[in-house]
């Protein structure tokens, strides 16, 4: 079985140097959690500049999804590199952009009838769909909700409402967007209890919101996470899109999908709205779509995609090379990730159900897939968040040389590559569970 190696202290000396040159010339803004400096990566295993070797479950915050460098990913790069570079989706027609837009268009839950507009990251996509929603409906008010993350540009970041911080001296920003609470049954925010509550926040929405504040005929769309992503790894109950999303129906609001964190096979199905039964009417993509090579997508109806020529494009977007990544990678999600991403997902969180046996502090573990969270409590009556010993395990894993993200104010994801083996897993669950008795013993 592989371990991780860690030779020095951490950060080691190669990367402690990096790190001074980084403090003086990258913006403050990025939120390093812990002195990761990776200098080349296989699988999941990421090697820094002082020969230390760290196990990976972040895949680079859920987008390494066939692992670091897989060789058909690779091969297809270099491939495409000695062919074209770029020519521009925008002015230009090129064969991976088209293939590619194909491709999307048939994997897309529905009957295939779908288009596709290309940008380079998860809020271009997202950005590209909040303008269609208003183009195509002509309406000015939408939905999302607390917790949301929908990106940092400023139509995205008007939807997000994941912390303040991401907010703070940005307003005003895009007015109409009303944020509603999400199915989070482990903390119900109308202290309501599933199922005896009937998905009551779904019903509040026509019964409250509709009656008061949002006329409903003036509503553009609802923003969702199928499963809320960095708002914690919430994944609400079975229902809960199925019946939202008829009544956006009945009031003519398109329903759009966020899928850009729970997307492209990494909850064990291509799309996690697959999981409730639900055809959104656009979806964004990003992540994990090209195997870190960036790329956005934003796949709607071909009755919706109906704005002008010119009315909305991207230099860049749908770069020759990153549709290659996005086809490659797909060929590799269908053939057996997707499938390894469901079994190996169950077999993460059998074993972190396990532990929570016998470790108070795991008040919630949840997840679809390689999807998954574990939610850190000082005591599991009252709930509540220890979000100072979710922040010291990342720490201490870390120096273990287990990589780990959080998400939430409180909760820890597990969000590996979909490549990732039992015995990967293993590896994970041991120091995992070393470090959560030595935190919160
Ligand atoms: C659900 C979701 N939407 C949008 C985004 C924004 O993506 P990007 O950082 O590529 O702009 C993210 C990023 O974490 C996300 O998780």
């Amino acid at each position: 079985m592989k371990f991780p190696d860690i030779k020095t202290t951490l950060p080691g000396p190669n990367a402690a140097a990096l790190i001074g040159v980084d403090r003086n010339h990258v913006s403050p803004s990025y939120t390093r959690m812990y002195p990761l400096v990776a200098e080349k990566a296989e699988g999941l295993w990421i090697h820094d500049p002082d020969g230390n070797t760290f196990l990976d479950f972040t895949a680079g915050i859920a987008v390494c999804a066939t692992g670091h460098c897989h060789p058909h990913v690779v091969n297809a790069i270099k491939e495409q590199a000695n062919k074209l570079l770029h020519m521009s989706g925008t002015d230009f027609y090129y064969t991976s952009q088209i293939t590619l837009a194909e491709k999307l268009a048939h994997l897309a839950p529905g009957d295939g009838s779908n288009k596709v507009f290309f940008g380079n990251s998860g809020a271009e996509a997202v950005e590209a769909a909040f303008k269609l929603a208003r183009w195509y409906t002509k309406r000015e008010l939408n939905i999302a909700f607390f917790g949301a993350f929908h990106g940092r540009t400023m139509g995205a970041l008007s939807l997000t409402a994941s912390k303040t911080i991401q907010k703070k001296h940005y307003n005003p920003l895009i007015p109409g967007i009303t944020h509603i609470p999400y199915a989070y049954c482990y903390r119900c925010p109308y202290n309501m209890s599933y199922p005896e509550c009937g998905i009551g926040c779904v019903r509040w929405v026509e019964d409250t919101l509709f009656r008061t504040t949002m006329p409903p005929e003036e509503v553009a769309a609802i923003f969702v996470e199928p499963i809320q992503g960095e708002g914690g790894y919430i994944v609400p109950p079975p229902e809960f899109h199925r019946e939202l999303q008829k009544v956006a129906k009945k009031y003519g609001i398109l329903y759009v999908a966020d899928e850009v964190q729970s997307g492209m096979g990494r909850t064990g199905k291509m799309f996690a709205m697959e999981h409730f039964g639900v055809v959104p009417d656009i979806m964004a993509l990003a992540k994990g779509i090209a195997s870190g090579m960036p790329l956005g997508a934003m796949v709607a109806r071909s009755d919706i995609m109906v704005w002008e020529a010119g009315s909305h494009a991207s230099t860049f977007g749908g770069n020759p090379i990153s549709c290659r990544a996005a086809l490659a990678t797909i060929e590799l999600l269908e053939a057996e990730l997707m499938e390894n991403a469901e079994i190996r997902g169950k077999y993460l969180m059998t074993g972190l159900r396990e532990l929570q046996n016998s470790i108070e502090c795991m008040g919630d573990v949840r997840g679809k897939g390689l999807m998954v969270g574990v939610e850190l409590v000082k005591d599991r009556d009252t709930k509540e968040r220890a979000t100072d010993w979710r922040n010291e395990v990342i720490q201490k894993a870390f120096q273990k040389g287990l990589l780990l993200l959080g998400c939430g104010e409180n909760t820890i994801r597990f969000s590996p590559a979909l490549t990732v083996t039992a015995e990967e897993i293993d590896v994970c669950l041991s120091i995992f569970e070393e470090t959560l008795r030595e935190v919160a013993g």
